[in-house]
């Protein structure tokens, strides 16, 4: 798939090709910003910033990364906008879209709504999750930041615990390892929480898969073990998030009962489900993982706009 001109809404279409260039430019970028604080490359050029659910990571380093390519960015604020008059999400975009940005990054709550209306927007959308589905940008960035520490995405063993039900980092992450040889994925969740059915068809026969309750079970066997947090405001029930609240988590006691600690990666924010004292360990790299997303979404945007 040609990333110029088209639109990011899914990780499925992308060939390990396409993920290479990306992260090939996202190292290429890192070492021109070491060089020249701010580049130029998208001078004249217009992101249009639509979140529709909170961000923080995502959004802010959509920006930066925009404006540090010498671009500029006009964000939509929701809670001050005719949304509240009853105004549809999709007549919002087609309205943004009028104005003629040439790049809309759009976080909504509908699961498969970027790909609904991109047809309908002349500007390429950039996923930055669309409800449990997917956020392909955020498994872009976990690729690179583990392409960094290891220097290779394939022939990896990766946990992914936590909320796989209802998370869309895992999802997106499973679809991308599954597409490089040779990895094998430990999804670690209870019952409740376990990987949806949907992740783990399209992963079969190319990622080996491992499904497990316990993490102390697997824990030494892993490269990497991706923490998820449990996606309180996405769950049916209240009672199940109290049900569950605390069941898994990682701490420096848990880590330190095991000869190997593989790398701990999270794509934030956390909650009780990833301990600060784990802060200290040189494997603990969830703020380089959030950093590296400057980079990616830099890489991702200069693509896209064909720069
Ligand atoms: C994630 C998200 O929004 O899906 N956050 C992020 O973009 N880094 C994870 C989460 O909210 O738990």
């Amino acid at each position: 798939m040609a990333l110029c001109g088209s639109d990011l809404v899914s990780i499925i279409p992308l060939s390990t090709r396409d993920i290479m260039g990306l992260i090939e430019d996202a190292e290429e970028l890192r070492r021109a910003l070491r060089v020249y604080g701010s580049l130029s490359l998208a001078r004249g050029r217009i992101m249009a910033t639509v979140f529709l659910e909170p961000s923080t990571r995502t959004k802010l380093s959509f920006t930066f990364a925009m404006k540090r390519l010498g671009g500029d960015v006009v964000d939509f604020d929701a809670s001050r906008s005719s949304l509240l008059k009853g105004e549809t999400d999709r007549d919002t975009l087609r309205i943004i879209d009028g104005y003629g940005p040439d790049i809309i990054v759009l976080r909504q709550s509908k699961p498969g709504f970027p790909m609904e209306i991109k047809d309908e927007i002349e500007a390429p959308i950039i996923n930055a999750g669309d409800g449990w589905n997917e956020h392909p940008t955020q498994a872009l960035l976990d690729a690179y930041t583990i392409w960094r520490r290891l220097g290779r995405l394939s022939d990896l063993r990766v946990g992914i615990m936590g909320d796989l039900r209802y998370g869309r980092t895992p999802s997106s992450l499973s679809y991308l390892l599954a597409k490089f040889p040779g990895n094998t994925i430990y999804y670690i969740a209870p019952p409740e929480l376990s990987v949806r059915p949907e992740i783990r068809e399209k992963v079969a026969g190319k990622a080996e898969i491992i499904e497990t309750e316990s993490l102390e079970d697997v824990i030494e066997e892993l490269d990497i073990l991706y923490v998820t947090r449990l996606q309180k405001e996405r769950l049916p029930d209240p009672s199940i998030y109290e049900r569950l609240k605390g069941i898994y988590r990682v701490d420096a006691a848990l880590l330190r009962r095991h000869r190997h600690i593989p790398l701990i990666m999270h794509p934030l924010p956390r909650t009780w489900e990833l301990d600060p004292s784990v802060d200290e360990f040189p494997q603990a790299i969830y703020f380089e993982q959030a950093r590296n997303g400057l980079y990616m979404r830099m890489s991702i945007v200069k693509n896209i706009l064909c720069l």
